[in-house]
């Protein structure tokens, strides 16, 4: 594991799109697995940038890591338009490759599995995007999920609905289910990039880098993944001990 500590939310960005420019520049039909959240905007926003400056995404796929339950691709908050709206809408990239688990499909379980053999029939994913929730969790695999799932329907942890709510008008509006890849469809992937930025994040940031690897702090389990860079800002670095950090950037 690289841990990789810039100077702010702005350095972090230019260097985890550094990562997926390299990527991209490498193998220009690159699978890349992409995460909502507030985290990866900037990178999202220096990705558009890149196209308007003439990088292709044509031969780009991507498949996002979860997507809330019953809330429908039309809904401001469901996944599906947010991807949309901070990335998808401003590239070239084409729209039927670009997957985001569920869908407007009503039969959880079937969608679950349509979304691994979709993976498995682009895939390995090359280049997978994380962020991290407060709890630990990666995609919504929340604390005491199996390392051995595939893609799955959870039961959101309180604290993240909590977390997420900033989103929505209230509480009551956050759904209180979602469906997303699991930790070893996660694991699985060639590649993977953690993001993290913010003071909130430091307790989150310590468990992923030097925690015991355990079911109860998800993203624990990257610690034995043989390819993962963690890109933090300083804020999110401060719980760190310096020798976990490989460079300043
Ligand atoms: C959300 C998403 C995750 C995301 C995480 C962190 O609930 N399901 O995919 O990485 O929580 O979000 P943020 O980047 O806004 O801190």
């Amino acid at each position: 594991m690289k841990v990789i500590v810039t100077k702010n939310y702005q350095a972090m960005s230019d260097y985890a799109t550094k990562h997926v420019l390299e990527q991209l520049a490498k193998k220009p039909d690159s699978v890349l697995g992409l995460a909502t959240g507030s985290t990866p905007i900037g990178l999202y926003d220096r990705l558009i940038k890149a196209h308007q400056s003439g990088l292709s995404f044509q031969q780009v796929t991507t498949f996002n890591l979860d997507e809330y339950q019953d809330l429908g691709p039309n809904h401001p908050n469901s996944y599906r338009h947010v991807m949309d709206d901070v990335l998808f809408d401003h590239i070239d990239i084409n729209k039927d490759q670009t997957y985001v688990p569920g869908g407007e499909d009503d039969k959880y379980q079937s969608a679950c599995e349509k979304y691994e053999a979709l993976i498995k029939d682009h895939g390995p994913i090359d280049l997978q995007v994380l962020g991290l929730g407060l709890n630990g969790h990666i995609g919504f695999n929340e604390p005491g999920t199996p390392f051995d799932t595939l893609t799955h329907v959870i039961e959101l942890d309180e604290s993240t609905r909590k977390q997420n709510q900033r989103f929505f008008d209230s509480l009551d509006e956050v759904p209180t289910h979602a469906i997303t890849m699991g930790i070893k469809t996660i694991m699985k992937t060639k590649d993977i990039m953690v993001l993290a930025s913010g003071e909130e994040k430091k307790e989150a940031v310590k468990q992923l880098v030097e925690g015991k690897v355990t079911t109860t702090f998800p993203c624990s389990i990257l610690q034995i993944h043989p390819n993962v860079t963690v890109i933090i800002d300083e804020a999110a670095s401060q719980a760190l001990q310096p020798d976990s950090i490989t460079e300043k950037a």
